[in-house]
């Protein structure tokens, strides 16, 4: 049920500190300080590549845990699309693995892809949220993430939820490789541990995002830009506000952008800049100057330290607690989905059922 919350998206968005809990207490061992999985179907030392596929947003978790399991893990990852994956005819070696993430474990594509990989001899790993689902019987490695029914069209604690998973998947490639101390792995179970306080800090922005929607309403296109792991969390962005406000949204690399998309920046497109401290914040922080140099309209997400920097000449800032990079993806995913909630209440539209769009796509 609701509850109090006007809709399930807002339910679910608040949610994420207790799901995320939820679901590492499967992956991690905080008392030892290391990382575990639930199912030991599968040695992963064994593994020499890894090929991730899904759709939407589960997509987007993917692309955020290939950063994870080729700096940690040193391992060479491949991601499609699931409705890309098969017609390209991808060379698949033996001892590579298959990732599959989906919420409903029932996505046609990326069932579809899953059945073409098993027959090219991969090891199946599969991060699903229903348990009972096709997906989650197909799988050699089944990872279940624990956010509980989502009802929600638009995905958001499902999607936290595979981001924690996918990280200690990462830790744990990592360690069955060798590659990991055990210093590094305590330290990366600290950090994991973190998130849910941290996804808290994030939620206590909601009545300052709900504030800024206007904003962002009137607008025909809005643009989202972040670096590293912050790119998918951009396109993420940019989905999650398609979807239910109907407003044109685009996620770019944000160093992509003055190789074209900047020539759609005038005064009336706001520009959502996803930029936590850090090493990559200056190059960020340049490609927003050029955005603001030509007129755009700046909403800047970033941390007490990154906004003392750059928060001159932006149209509003949201501030996110100074958390490791780690898991910044968690945490930057929340003012995301609740700028995307708030612009959609503020237009009116069907949050939990938008148009033209079903839970769960189950035609290719
Ligand atoms: O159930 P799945 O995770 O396989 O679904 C994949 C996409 O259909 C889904 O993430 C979709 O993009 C959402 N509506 C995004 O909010």
């Amino acid at each position: 049920e609701k509850g109090n919350y006007r809709h399930y998206m807002l339910k679910e968005i608040h949610e994420q500190p207790l799901v995320v809990a939820q679901t590492l207490q499967s992956y991690v061992r905080p008392f030892e300080g290391e990382v575990a999985l639930p199912d030991a179907g599968l040695d992963l030392a064994e593994v020499n590549r890894v090929t991730i596929v899904a759709c939407g947003t589960s997509f987007y978790a993917g692309m955020v845990a290939k950063y994870w399991f080729e700096q940690f893990a040193r391992v060479p990852v491949d991601i499609d699309v699931a409705s890309e994956f098969r017609y390209r005819q991808p060379v698949l070696e033996p001892g590579g693995l298959a990732l599959f993430i989906s919420q409903s474990g029932e996505t046609a594509d990326t069932l579809a892809a899953l059945r073409h990989a098993r027959a090219e001899q991969q090891r199946i790993a599969v991060v699903v949220n229903v348990p009972t689902s096709s997906m989650a019987r197909e799988a050699d490695l089944l990872l279940p993430t624990h956010a509980g029914p989502e009802i929600g069209v638009a995905s958001t604690k499902a999607f936290t939820c595979q981001l924690a998973v996918l990280a200690a998947l990462a830790a744990n490639l990592a360690a069955a490789k060798g590659r990991l101390t055990r210093e590094q792995e305590r330290e990366i179970v600290s950090h994991l541990q973190e998130a849910p306080a941290a996804l808290n800090a994030a939620l206590g922005h909601d009545e300052e995002i709900a504030a800024m929607a206007h904003l962002v309403a009137p607008a025909r296109d809005v643009l989202y830009l972040g670096r590293g792991p912050d790119y998918p969390m951009a396109l993420e962005g940019a989905l999650k506000l398609k979807e239910i406000s109907y407003i044109h949204a685009e996620g770019y690399a944000a160093g992509e952008m003055k190789h074209g998309p900047i020539a759609l920046i005038d005064d009336h497109v706001p520009v959502i800049v996803i930029a936590p401290s850090g090493p990559l914040f200056e190059k960020t922080v340049s490609n927003m100057q050029e955005v603001r140099a030509r007129g755009g309209k700046i909403v800047l997400i970033s941390d007490a330290e990154g906004l003392d920097q750059a928060r001159e000449g932006c149209m509003a800032t949201i501030e996110m607690p100074k958390v490791h990079p780690l898991i910044a993806p968690l945490v930057y995913a929340v003012p995301v989905q609740l700028l995307a909630y708030h612009v959609a209440v503020a237009k009116g539209t069907d949050v939990d059922q938008p148009r033209n769009l079903a839970k769960s796509v189950t035609v290719e």
